[in-house]
């Protein structure tokens, strides 16, 4: 399967501007992510195709897509963010039982210092990056395992015994609005490559999706250049984001530039993963990413201290899955030869459990 992990990067190319779409509006925090308004997607499917359209090619070119959906509630997201900071702000060892290492860390606690960035499982990645990228698109090379926390939250459960009373309400509010904003773009892009409209979402039905916000303490005398999530693409479906408190995400578009991305408030951010890559035949990449300490960082970290808030950038971060019993496969006009040859028949579950076992989240490791 290790063949199939990174397509070859394209020649540097413009990105499409597609405004003057309906529903389809620039961005003026980031221009390379134009804003789908999913309002309109909502109030009519059929008559949408020149934005389903749009929202497909950019998901082809950016490897992700920033929607406003009016389902989700900013007041979730705030909620949310409160509640996080105040669970990363506690003593480490109030936190340490939930972590739970024999099971991948797929549900509650994942400690600083544990996961490892893709790049450095595959050093071909970093390689690649150093070869083909400009200077200023380069990726921040990592020295080791990232420095966030993370909390995993399987949507649709709860612990039997938690101090933060408000926990599950807070929690799967937030996470299920994402879910279905994930859904609702997973059938609009569908629909812009002429797939059956549940041609996604039928896959991520019963998928195994988490509610994952990381946290970052910038209390500890924060550098710009640290590194808190190293060059990495994500293993899932589509991972959605809120807007965090802090900037420091950067991405990648398909052309090798890296957009420091910025999300416009009430605005969410889609990103594709492995399992989107791998239903396209590499038609949309997962997209890489990072997140690193700027000068933006450090100053947020400053308002915050001058406010009294906690000092933890914590994200908002909900990752989709397709079915683990489902096969893994290019869909309809994708399935070509060569794609086929590239990402031959897998089952879901496999791809997650060589994907955890390469960043360093399951007991056996894909280096061995
Ligand atoms: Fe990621």
């Amino acid at each position: 399967m290790r063949h199939a992990q990174m397509a070859p990067h394209s020649p540097p190319s413009s990105l499409p501007h597609p405004h003057g779409i309906r529903g389809v509006e620039a961005n003026p925090l980031c221009p390379d992510l134009p804003i789908f308004d999913l309002g309109v997607y909502l109030a009519g499917p059929p008559a949408c195709q020149p934005l389903c359209e749009a929202l497909a090619a950019c998901l082809h070119t950016a490897s992700a897509v920033v929607v406003r959906d009016p389902r989700v509630d900013e007041g979730a997201s705030e909620a949310f963010l409160d509640l996080m900071e105040a669970y990363f702000d506690q003593p480490r060892e109030a936190k340490l039982p939930d972590v739970r290492p024999d099971l991948a860390y797929q549900v509650g606690a994942t400690p600083d210092g544990t996961e490892r960035p893709r790049c450095l499982a595959d050093s071909a990645i970093l390689r690649r990056a150093e070869a083909e990228l400009g200077e200023a698109d380069r990726p921040t090379p990592p020295q080791g395992p990232d420095s966030k926390w993370r909390f995993f939250w399987r949507l649709g459960e709860r612990p039997a015994q938690t101090r933060f009373q408000e926990w599950g309400r807070v929690m799967d509010r937030w996470g299920t609005g994402l879910l279905a904003t994930i859904a609702c773009v997973a059938e609009a892009a569908a629909r812009g490559w002429r797939l059956p409209p549940d041609a996604f979402t039928a896959r991520m039905a019963l998928g195994p999706h988490l509610l994952a916000p990381t946290g970052v303490d910038l209390g500890r005398a924060p550098r710009e250049g640290d590194v808190y999530a190293g060059y990495h693409y994500d293993l899932n479906f589509l991972t959605a984001h809120g807007a965090a408190r802090y900037p420091g995400l950067h991405a990648w578009l398909r052309c090798g530039r890296r957009v420091a991305v910025r999300i416009p408030r009430g605005c969410l951010l889609l990103q594709a993963g492995k399992q989107m890559e791998w239903l396209t035949g590499g038609h949309v990449r997962a997209g890489f990413h990072e997140v690193v300490c700027t000068r933006g960082t450090l100053e947020a970290a400053q308002r915050a201290q001058r406010e009294g808030r906690p000092l933890w950038r914590v994200s908002s971060t909900v990752f989709s899955q397709i079915g683990s019993d489902c096969l893994l496969r290019p869909l309809g006009p994708f399935a070509t030869e060569a794609a086929c040859a590239a990402y031959p028949d897998t089952l879901c579950g496999e791809q997650v459990k060589a994907e955890l076992a390469a960043i360093n989240l399951s007991g056996t490791s894909a280096q061995d």
